[in-house]
This record gives C-alpha cells, sequence and structure tokens, in this order.
C-alpha cells in the first residue's frame, strides 16, 4: 500500500477538527491533530444548540485547517487529498467542512474524499492498533450506540444497537436528575464508587430478549422514579441514597452493554475470523467499570481487546483523515457535487 498524506476536517457536532494523517506499509501517524470543543457556548442551553454550533464551526474550521497545517509542517501541496465528513450530523456544520474541503481541493486540485463519520469511528481502531478485518466494534458514545462487524473499509454490518437512547446520553440524564455536573459520565462514575448498586434495583430492558438491540430509556424512566420516591420520602436526596442511586444505574448500564457484547461475540466469533479482535470508541468506553467488563470478556474467549486512546474515540479529524486514506486507497474518491447528507446510515 502506497503512502498517503492526507487534511482531514470534521465540524458533524459541537467539535471543530483539522488533522493530518499519513499512512504507508508500516502504519499510520498522526502528524497533527487540532480539536477545537464548542462545550461553553452550549452549555447555558443543556444541549446542543444546531444554530450556534453552525456559526461557530464557520468561523472555526479555516483556523482549524491553518493550525493542522502548521503544526504538521506541511503546506498543502505536500498533501495527497482532502477528506472531510460528509455527514450524518447537523447540517449546518457538516455544511462549513464540506464547503471548506471543497475550496480547498478546487483551488490546490487533490482529490477530495467524503467520509462518513461513523465510518471514521468504526476505523479508528487500524489507525491506532493496525487491526485486520474482519473486527467487531462496540460504539459507545452520547450519540451512538451499536455493534458493527467491521469487514473492510466501506463494509460495515450493524447487528444491533439502541433502540432509542444511547448510555453516555443515559448517564448525562442521571447526572442531570441527582444534580451532579456535566458531562455526566464521570460524575456518575465518581459517585457511584461511593454507592450500593444493589439497594435500588433498576431495570435491564430488552435484556430477556434474544439479540443484540439494547434499550436504556426505560432505566432512565426508573431511576427518576426511584428518586422521586427517595425525595418524598425525606424531603430531599440524602448523599448516601444519591450515591446508591448513581451505582444501581451505573451496574443495571454496564450489564446491558456486557450481557448484549457476550451476544455479539458469538454471533462475530461464530464467522472464524482469522484474527479475532473487538474495539470499544467512544466516550463512555472511558468508564472503568464497563471497560473492564469487555476487556474480561475478550480475554474468556481469546479476542484481542483494543480500547484507543480516548482522544481518538471522541470526535476528531483524525480519524476522517485516516478513513479518507482507507477510501482513496479503494479508488473511492468525490468529485465537487460532493454533498452533505445529514443522515447517512452506514
Ligand atoms: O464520544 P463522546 O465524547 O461524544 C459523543 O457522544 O459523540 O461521548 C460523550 C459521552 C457523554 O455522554 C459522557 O457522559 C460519556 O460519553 N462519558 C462517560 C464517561 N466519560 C464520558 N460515560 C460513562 N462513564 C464515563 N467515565
Ligand atoms: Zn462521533
Amino acid at each position: 500500500s502506497q503512502t498517503l498524506t492526507l487534511l482531514g476536517l470534521e465540524s458533524s457536532c459541537d467539535d471543530t477538527a483539522a488533522a493530518v494523517v499519513r499512512a504507508g506499509p508500516d502504519g499510520a501517524v498522526i502528524l497533527s491533530s487540532i480539536v477545537e470543543g464548542q462545550t461553553s457556548l452550549h452549555a447555558p442551553f443543556g444541549g446542543v444548540v444546531p444554530e450556534i454550533a453552525a456559526r461557530a464551526h464557520a468561523e472555526r474550521i479555516d483556523h482549524c485547517v491553518e493550525a493542522a497545517l502548521a503544526e504538521s509542517g506541511l503546506r498543502l501541496r505536500d498533501l495527497d487529498g482532502i477528506a472531510v465528513t460528509a455527514g450524518p450530523g447537523l447540517i449546518g456544520g457538516v455544511l462549513s467542512g464540506v464547503m471548506c474541503a471543497k475550496g480547498l481541493a478546487a483551488a490546490t486540485g487533490l482529490p477530495l474524499i467524503g467520509v462518513n463519520h461513523l465510518a471514521g469511528h468504526a476505523l479508528t481502531p487500524r489507525l491506532t492498533d493496525g487491526l485486520a478485518f474482519p473486527y467487531l466494534m462496540l460504539l459507545v458514545s452520547g450519540g451512538h450506540c451499536q455493534f458493527l462487524i467491521v469487514d473492510g473499509p466501506d463494509e460495515f454490518r450493524r447487528i444491533g444497537g439502541t433502540i432509542d437512547d444511547a448510555p453516555g446520553e443515559a448517564f448525562d440524564k442521571t447526572a442531570r436528575l441527582l444534580g451532579l455536573p456535566q458531562p455526566g459520565g464521570p460524575s456518575v462514575e465518581r459517585l457511584a464508587t461511593e454507592g450500593n448498586a444493589k439497594r435500588y434495583p433498576l431495570p435491564r430492558p430488552l435484556l430477556d430478549r434474544p439479540g443484540c438491540d439494547m434499550s436504556f430509556s426505560g432505566l432512565k424512566t426508573a431511576l427518576l422514579r426511584a428518586r422521586d420516591a427517595v425525595v418524598a420520602e425525606h424531603g430531599g436526596l440524602p448523599s448516601q441514597d444519591r450515591a446508591d442511586l448513581a451505582a444501581g444505574f451505573q451496574h443495571a448500564v454496564t450489564d446491558i452493554l456486557i450481557e448484549k457484547t457476550r451476544r455479539a461475540l458469538a454471533l462475530y466469533l461464530a464467522e472464524a475470523p482469522t484474527q479475532p479482535a473487538f474495539a470499544v470508541a467512544g466516550g463512555v468506553a472511558a468508564n472503568t467499570a464497563i471497560r473492564a467488563g469487555l476487556e474480561s470478556l475478550c480475554a474468556e474467549t481469546d479476542t484481542v481487546f483494543v480500547a484507543p486512546p480516548l482522544r481518538l474515540c471522541t470526535d476528531n479529524a483524525a480519524m476522517i483523515a485516516y478513513a479518507g486514506i482507507e477510501r482513496m486507497r479503494m479508488g473511492l474518491i468525490d468529485d465537487l457535487t460532493l454533498s452533505a447528507r445529514p443522515r447517512w446510515p452506514l
């Protein structure tokens, strides 16, 4: 495989990002990776506001590109192509990235490669660990929750996923219900260590059903009811009850994810891959209890366990540049008619 150096752009949610990645026969190197988050812009509104996100992406994307090039020590003429997230995501943000990438491609004559954001996440274990196809992947974040068998750079089989909320979203809502700071995952995890998970037994929706689909919204409702019952009894939320609720919630999410991963692994291993490997990506993979459970499942089945570093699991442009390289190697190149696709299933 020839050595290719691509600039990648990402602007589909609330991070504006640009990166330069080079990949060749000896693997891939991230030459630069710039991520400008928008958390503080959206914080007063309690969620990502599409109009604010779109404006911030439009204002920052050029600067991110300049910074990524400067950090890599390369100029546009040293690149082999421009990769950009073309969806799925918030249309205003995706458009900023696509327009910027088209401008750069038109000005330089470099190939333009539109990348599916989820493919970027799903190919990250190849960027970081050089995993061979096919591998099993669990994407688990604030917006995603799905099992994918990754057969090739453009071949993904979704074998299950959430039918409602993503677990990260449920962690964030739980934090809000318990009066903990955002992002909810780390605060719930911290408090859970002081709690008794058995005190408030919470449901594990869909666990009794076959297959790899998951549901987290009923869990959230059950938690709300349990909290309200405590508040009604005590006129407030005593700190031990708060910790017990956090622990009960985390335990339920962990049980669901581990049991469904066990089934997904069984499906994947039944195809007898030559080098079985499982990768987890997304913010929720930072959770120690969840990660430990997944890791021991893999150990039981002699499956290689990969968890890329968190900065490459959360939204970034290095994964987009890398996915662009894989597409370019396959001759999957776009032209200036590339359009932004707010909905784009893998
Ligand atoms: O991948 P990510 O940064 O963004 C997207 O959702 O795309 O994931 C963020 C999510 C948030 O919902 C956050 O609460 C959750 O990941 N998270 C965690 C932990 N750290 C972050 N959830 C559980 N335990 C954690 N330690
Ligand atoms: Zn993402």
